[in-house]
């Protein structure tokens, strides 16, 4: 049984969009360049590789990890080596590994369809991307595997899924060099494919069709992205993460995407409201429309009942992420909006305390500082230090929106 990892040979095409035909060749574009990138790789001959992405049944692939523990096993026990590598140490800046340690956690949550919960905290989207960062070449390729086949035994991780990840680290960790060319990678698989190869090799060919989505989005090509992002809905179908890592994409559109990418995913929502309150790197739809001052769709997912006062991973509500990150004009309708479906316009959170004005100030949005202000916020707020939003206005040289605030509030004597 031959096939490669990552082409999946069958590409479910059901879509609500255009004419089968255009999807179909766009699909097979992307499918070709997934398989032309990863076979590029591959040398020799007669060697097998995975087995084709089958969606027959599913398969408790974390379970068999030993679930949420067992996967944190194998990260501490993967990291305490690579802390100890002189080569791979460098690329991990900090103290302690523990950053490094949580991501690969929340990542094979992701991939091996763990917790919801878990998969949810996954900052990253593309695997691909995470890693252009960084020189990865054959060298510390070689270094990565080597301290991944030690962690799988330290692990206990047991047979078959120990040799099925293995197989699965050895393409992936080929997959992410970036410089140099990447050794072979090829598989030799003396028996069958069981079960577990053939899960890996579907969610492997899931994670490749949206590492592609990614860079399309980023490169602007639309209708390679809506292509992709149909395949990947089909992909990952089986997957009770998939909504989640949806909104993960998602969010990358909705962060340097098209209008057109900004309709597919309202189309989306339509057909599946659920996505409105599902999370991807700890936050909802919400928040990212918010902080990229989206308002169209700002609207329409509070139409679709998505919560205003929802909490972000660090404790913050969609109005604290628009005043934080958005760079955008126009940005003073999506604080109305907010507010009008009852987010709490004073809420604070996180570590500071910091209300939304605070980091209005802080920034220096003065459009947000000023639609907050109308829209009720307290121009006294504090924040754990006893900080007032026009000294952290002043303090962050902010003088446009310290004027503003000093203005508020004698106003309001
Ligand atoms: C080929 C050798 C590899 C090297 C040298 C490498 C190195 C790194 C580095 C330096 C980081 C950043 C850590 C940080 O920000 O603190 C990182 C993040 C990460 N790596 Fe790797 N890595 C390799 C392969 C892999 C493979 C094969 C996988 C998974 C199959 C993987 C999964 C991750 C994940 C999940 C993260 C967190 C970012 C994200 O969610 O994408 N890495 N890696």
């Amino acid at each position: 049984m031959a096939g490669t990892i990552g082409t999946g040979p069958q590409l479910h095409l059901e879509s609500e969009r255009g004419t089968m035909t255009v999807q179909k060749a766009s699909a097979d574009d992307a499918d070709k360049d997934r398989r032309s990138r990863v076979e590029g790789r591959q040398t020799g001959e007669g060697e097998r590789r995975f087995v084709p992405a089958s969606r027959t049944g599913d398969f408790d692939l974390h379970g068999a990890i030993g679930g949420t523990a067992g996967c944190r096993r194998l990260s501490m026990a993967f990291y305490a080596r690579v802390a100890k590598d002189p080569l791979l140490r460098p690329l991990f800046p900090g103290k302690t590994m523990k950053c490094a340690i949580e991501e690969f956690v929340a990542f094979l949550a992701q991939f091996l369809g763990g917790p919801v919960a878990d998969a949810q905290r996954r900052l990253w989207v593309s695997l691909r991307e995470s890693h252009l960062r960084f020189q990865i070449g054959p060298g510390e390729r070689a270094a990565w595997m080597k301290h991944m086949v030690g962690a799988l035994e330290d692990a206990e991780i047991d047979e078959p899924a120990r040799a099925s990840l293995r197989e699965f680290f050895e393409h992936s960790s080929a997959y992410v060099v970036n410089v140099g060319s990447a050794p072979y990678f090829g598989v030799s698989m003396e028996t069958e494919p069981d079960s577990i190869h053939r899960e890996i090799a579907k969610r492997w060919d899931a994670q490749l069709t949206l590492d592609d989505a990614v860079a399309a989005v980023r490169s602007g090509d639309t209708e390679r992205a809506l292509t992709l992002a149909d395949t990947l809905k089909s992909q990952a179908s089986f997957s009770k993460n998939h909504r989640s890592v949806l909104v993960g994409l998602f969010g990358v559109m909705l962060g340097s995407g098209t209008d057109a990418m900004f309709r597919y995913i309202q189309d989306e929502i339509t057909l599946d409201p659920e996505i409105a309150h599902e999370r991807y790197g700890g936050r909802t739809l919400l928040h990212v429309a918010s902080a990229r001052s989206r308002l169209t769709l700002v609207e329409f997912l509070l139409r679709m009942g998505a919560d205003p006062n929802a909490r972000d991973t660090g404790d913050h509500a969609p109005l604290y992420s628009l005043a934080n990150e958005c760079k955008n004009a126009a940005a003073g309708g999506v604080v109305r909006a907010l507010v009008e479906y009852g987010a709490n316009v004073n809420a604070n959170g996180g570590v500071k305390h910091c209300t939304a004005l605070h980091m209005a100030a802080r920034r220096g949005n003065v459009e947000v500082a000023q639609a907050l202000l109308e829209c009720g916020a307290d121009v006294e707020a504090r924040d754990s230090l006893g900080v007032t939003p026009l000294r952290r206005a002043l303090n962050c040289r902010r003088p446009e929106v310290a004027a503003l605030l000093v203005r508020w509030g004698v106003a309001r004597e």
